[in-house]
């Protein structure tokens, strides 16, 4: 695929993704889900804290921003207006798949704006990104040299069979998919996630992954950005792409039901959740769940594209949400709401 076909490509899945009908609104399961109110928490505001350990690392929140873009003239500027703000607010961030970079081996400048990027957030907690079809073909010094550019702290393995498969010029070769993961896990030299894209993990897949070797899963499930809908939308008028991607409108693991069975089943491996998150509240909801880290990619994305303020305001939103919920449980931090015996409940349970 040529330059332009690559960023027109990019283009449109930012474009579409901001489209409230490409939303899988309400399939989460997160207002199912009730947090149980403490009338006399003991604590005051103040006092709450959203400091929180990942991968051996503190950062000041829980809180990420998912890999959305990247290898594009677009994705220099909002990674740039993300990373500036991850870094200020302690937020960490994933930057979108590097496979334009992986397959140039970085010509093209894309060496470049990495290295001014990293330059200007040195502190920030910075994950890679690469699908596992590219991961599948690539070699592990191809892989290191994607963590080195970016001084990352991980490399996040993303998973995207939905997609793959309604994309018109989609590459839906998922063969050897797991022995590469595990052959990344063991070779790498830095920890490894693998994430979902909004389609989420069952159980089963989950428990298929449990001696790999992951640092973390990211559950990403069912309830947000539909890349089904998306890549269906992006299809020509009444071909077969496009009908189905109406069939599999709905299709996923809703993210409440995969972040407990990653919390049920991944001991050695942190839980983190993604697909759906909206609010602080909800990430308050998949922290009680069993979530260590919550991540939010459409809203991060639209805030990001009013402008720096508009930015850091929703981020601090989320921030504020997230502490009221924690007073509101009497839960001094993070870690206290996740160890909480009976903090939730499912409605109808
Ligand atoms: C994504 N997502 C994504 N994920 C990934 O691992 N690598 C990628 O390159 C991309 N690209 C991408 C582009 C855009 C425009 C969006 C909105 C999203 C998926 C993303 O990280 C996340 O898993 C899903 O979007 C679900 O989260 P939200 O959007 O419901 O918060």
């Amino acid at each position: 695929m040529d330059t332009q076909q690559f960023e027109a490509r990019k283009r449109e899945h930012i474009q579409h993704s901001l489209n409230s009908a490409h939303q899988a609104v309400g399939l989460n399961g997160l207002d199912q889900i009730h947090l149980v109110h403490e009338a006399l928490p003991e604590l005051n505001l103040e006092e709450i804290q959203l400091e929180s350990k990942c991968l051996g690392r503190t950062t000041s929140t829980p809180f990420y921003i998912a890999g959305m873009t990247a290898g594009h003239q677009d994705a220099i500027r909002i990674n740039r207006t993300l990373a500036l703000a991850c870094q200020k607010r302690g937020w960490a961030m994933g930057v979108g798949s590097q496979r334009r970079d992986l397959e140039t081996g970085g010509e093209g400048g894309l060496l470049d704006q990495w290295k001014s990027l990293r330059d200007e957030v040195p502190d920030l907690s910075l994950f890679a990104n690469i699908g596992i079809t590219q991961l599948i073909h690539a070699s592990i010094a191809q892989l290191r040299r994607l963590v080195a550019e970016l001084n990352a702290q991980a490399l996040v393995v993303h998973t995207n069979v939905l997609q793959e498969a309604m994309q018109v010029e989609g590459t839906p070769q998922f063969k050897g998919g797991l022995e590469a993961l595990r052959k990344c896990c063991s070779e790498l030299g830095a920890p490894v996630i693998l994430k979902e894209t909004g389609c989420g993990f069952s159980r089963q897949t989950l428990e298929r992954l449990a001696d790999l070797g992951l640092a973390a899963v990211d559950v990403s499930g069912l309830g947000g950005t539909h890349w089904g809908r998306i890549e269906g939308a992006r299809a020509e008028n009444s071909t077969v792409q496009s009908i189905a991607s109406v069939t599999f409108g709905n299709w996923g693991e809703p993210t409440t039901q995969s972040v407990q069975s990653a919390a049920g089943v991944l001991k050695g491996a942190e839980t983190w959740a993604s697909g759906g998150v909206r609010t602080g509240l909800d990430a308050a909801k998949l922290i009680a769940l069993g979530a260590h880290r919550v991540g939010y990619a459409k809203p991060a994305l639209e805030a990001a594209l009013g402008g720096d303020e508009r930015l850091d305001f929703w981020m601090q939103t989320q921030e504020f949400e997230l502490r009221v919920a924690l007073l509101c449980t009497g839960s001094l931090n993070c870690e206290v709401l996740r160890q909480k015996e009976s903090v939730w409940k499912r409605s109808g349970t």
